[in-house]
């Protein structure tokens, strides 16, 4: 019943939106990043960099992007979200811009409380953007998926444009387990259908139409058979833990589901580590190599702290001219544990199972 409440208010919300969305201006390409540190109070250096939840790396000719969490709103700082690039494979990356300096309103409608950073974009295309709203300070029970588009050159000359709504959201109040709408990322089956996947607690994920809106028009609710749920985190004595940053790639006939397990945000203390199963489907069920469902407790370890590398989070895949790449952030402990990317080579065992290989940056 409670839930029926929630989705009959978001509608209304929905609603309120569509008759308020602002007519289309044209506006500047978004500011540098690298000019929006300079202006702060204490502007970041170079060596203090902090690269958190990298999307997928986006490839255009020599040129790469990626965007990332949004940084705490202090000390003159006020992007949603960051873009990162680099001129070729083996440059470093360098900051790019800064996003939603202007907050999208539909936030402020729906979130109690909302700093203003936004967590863990998706790219989908070099223009298309999925992104999560949660709330640091858990004051608001809500979390949301949000969807930007760009307009522009790419990479560092882009106008990013909130779409005025929330794709999906999640009132956690409404559920007995835990479950939010964090971490989007998005999976394109061997047919080109693309789903959009979802979730702390739960992951979650449904069909999107080509405008990148759930084919159902739904919001999230764990008994609609729009939604399905792909994966909780390790069995505990009270049920399931909590999973996060889900990233699902296509291969030779098999989806494979990574997730993280742990915590991250700890620095060198974070917990975090990445597990994988997979599926002939793209909504699973997932097995991991033991042949048990990650909605069950499943999830095969794939990658953990090593060395230097703490918490290891936030998979994605992407090529490169030698193969695959996997990519992932993780806590630094040769700088005490501030947060940067790495790729590794990816390969597939003849089981049809990923492995990761040598370190191709970090
Ligand atoms: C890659 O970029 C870096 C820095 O921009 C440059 O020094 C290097 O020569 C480039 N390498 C190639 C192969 O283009
Ligand atoms: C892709 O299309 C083929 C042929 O219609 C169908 O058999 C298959 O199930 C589809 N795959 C998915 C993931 O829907």
């Amino acid at each position: 019943m409670r839930f029926h409440h929630a989705k009959m208010s978001i509608t209304l919300l929905l609603f309120t939106f569509l008759v308020t969305l602002a007519p289309h201006q044209v506006q500047a390409a978004d500011e540098s990043l690298r000019q929006h540190y300079d202006e702060m109070d204490i502007p970041i250096q170079s060596e203090d960099y902090v690269i958190h939840d990298p999307s997928r790396v986006i490839t255009k000719g020599e040129k790469q992007m990626i965007a990332v969490t949004g940084k705490a709103q202090e000390d003159g700082y006020s992007c949603g979200l960051e873009t990162w690039y680099r001129t070729n494979y083996s440059a470093s990356w360098k900051p790019g811009q800064c996003l939603f300096k202007n907050k999208p309103h539909w936030i402020e409608d729906l979130f109690d409380y909302q700093d203003g950073a936004y967590w863990a974009p998706e790219l989908v295309k070099p223009r298309v953007m999925f992104y999560s709203v949660a709330d640091f300070s858990d004051r608001s029970s809500i979390t949301c998926v949000g969807l930007a588009r760009a307009k522009g050159p790419f990479p560092n000359k882009l106008t990013w444009t909130d779409s005025g709504r929330p794709t999906s959201c999640v009132d956690k109040e409404d559920f007995e387990e835990e479950v939010s709408a964090i971490d989007p990322t998005t999976l394109t089956d061997e047919n080109g259908t693309v789903y959009l996947i979802t979730g702390g607690g739960i992951i979650h994920g449904t069909e999107l139409n080509k405008r990148y809106e759930p084919v159902s028009g739904e919001w999230f609710s764990p008994g609609f058979k729009s939604w399905t749920q792909l994966a909780r985190g390790p069995k505990s004595d009270d049920g399931y833990g909590w999973v996060e940053a889900a990233y699902a790639h296509y291969r030779g006939g098999w989806y494979y589901l990574f997730v993280n397990w742990g915590g991250c945000c700890q620095g060198i203390d974070s917990t975090y580590n990445i597990r994988v199963g997979r599926s002939r489907n793209p909504l699973g069920p997932y097995e991991d190599k033991n042949g048990k469902d990650m909605l069950y407790g499943g999830g095969s370890l794939f990658l953990r702290s090593r060395k230097f590398m703490i918490g290891p989070g936030h998979t994605s895949i992407h090529k490169d001219p030698h193969g695959d790449v996997f990519c992932f952030h993780y806590y630094d402990k040769r700088r005490e544990g501030a947060a940067w990317i790495a790729e590794r080579r990816l390969r597939w065992a003849k089981s049809g199972w990923p492995v990761v290989g040598k370190v191709l940056s970090s």
